[in-house]
């Protein structure tokens, strides 16, 4: 007996590391549908040793799937999950569409795992943006210890976040700059290749983007309403691999000895922080992997009770994919849903 799960996305970024990490961690599927837009119709991804065929979204019918995890926009998120949900499919959403609805549980298993039981008023529960993830998966068991009263972060984000055409832009112009050929910025509002942008999102009426928005908002609705966040998002010439210098503030005093030694245990979490040449995480080395890394734990004498850290996670997988596969999971194992075809 398994789950029929649909990959909504399938030939995306985020859709294509969803396939993989279904499969890898055995997440029991009866039947798995790749499915994207028109343009990709008949195109072929892979699950596992096995192809898939992709199917266009617009004819496909949810009437007897499990699952639709979503990886295709927010603006088909928006029009496809609500008819998704009411057709009884359980809808995991990557964009940012429903992260804020009051009826939709935002989730990060490790964080607010048991926000999940409210997902049935819409069918629909929403993935946090991939910056968010990631730090919240640090902060929690800090926050636990020694609750966090302000959070200073700024970013490091790498391109895949912004998609395929992301990842091309970056490619294309390094070409283009050893080849001495004309650089063109179409995906990014300025070159990204040997640059770093300060910019990602929309910009907001008071100067913020949406992306420092969101780790506001996300941060309050999973972790704790009364945590202060200022963020500054910055895209990086890194293709995989998102990375965040973050100052906090406690209430309650907290060595970088004690956070250490939180943290090595806390769920998610890996800790690298030797003080010495190389003794940390940079984002190469976290594409392909699960973890959260935390290096560089260190007291900050400016202030009281503070600590300063650096987080490093691959932006597809925790970000996204791995983090919407740990949400399934997380319904399978607490019995919140069961596959609609029985076997014969
Ligand atoms: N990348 C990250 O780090 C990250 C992290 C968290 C959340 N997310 C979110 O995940 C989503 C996908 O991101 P991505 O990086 O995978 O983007 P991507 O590489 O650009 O892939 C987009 C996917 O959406 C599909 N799609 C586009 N328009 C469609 C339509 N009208 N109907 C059906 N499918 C359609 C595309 O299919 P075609 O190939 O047919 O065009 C493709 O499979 C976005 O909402 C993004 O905000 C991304």
């Amino acid at each position: 007996m398994g789950f029929k799960v649909a990959v909504v996305g399938a030939t995306g970024n985020v859709g294509r590391e969803m396939l993989n990490i279904l499969e890898e961690r055995g997440f029991p599927v009866g039947e798995v549908v790749a499915l994207a837009s028109r343009r990709s119709q008949g195109t072929e991804v892979s699950f596992g040793d096995r192809t898939l065929k992709v199917k266009a979204l617009e004819t496909y019918d949810f009437s007897d799937t499990d699952i639709a995890l979503m990886s295709a926009g927010g603006n088909v998120s928006k029009e496809w999950s609500p008819k998704i949900g009411k057709q009884g499919c359980v809808v995991i959403d990557n964009s940012s569409a429903f992260r804020y609805d009051p009826e939709v549980p935002l989730i990060v298993p490790e964080v607010n795992p048991d926000a999940i039981e409210g997902f049935s008023k819409k069918n629909i529960i929403a993935n946090p943006n991939c910056s968010t993830a990631q730090m919240l998966v640090a902060l929690k068991p800090l926050h636990d210890a020694a609750t966090i009263r302000r959070v200073v972060v700024s970013t490091y984000q790498s391109v895949s976040g912004a998609g395929k055409e992301g990842m091309d832009e970056l490619f294309t112009q390094t070409r283009a700059v050893f080849v001495a050929d004309p650089v063109e910025a179409k995906k990014f509002t300025k070159r990204i290749a040997f640059n770093v942008i300060p910019h990602i999102d929309v910009f907001m009426e008071d100067g913020t983007t949406k992306e420092e928005w969101k780790m506001v908002a996300e941060t309050k609705k999973m972790l704790d309403p009364k945590i202060k966040v200022t963020a500054t998002c910055v895209r990086v010439p890194v293709f995989i691999g998102h990375s965040e210098a973050v100052n906090l503030e406690f209430e309650k005093p907290i060595t970088a000895d004690e956070a250490r030694d939180i943290l090595r245990e806390a769920p998610g979490c890996l800790v690298i922080d030797k003080h010495e040449d190389g003794g940390y995480i940079t984002p190469i080395e976290s594409a392909g992997e699960d973890a959260t890394y935390i290096s560089r734990i260190r007291e900050d004498s400016t202030i009281d009770n503070g600590l300063n850290l650096w987080i490093v996670s691959d932006n597809l997988r925790k970000g996204a994919a791995l983090n919407t596969v740990q949400i399934a999971e997380l319904l399978v194992a607490r019995g919140l849903i069961q596959p609609k075809q029985k076997a014969a």
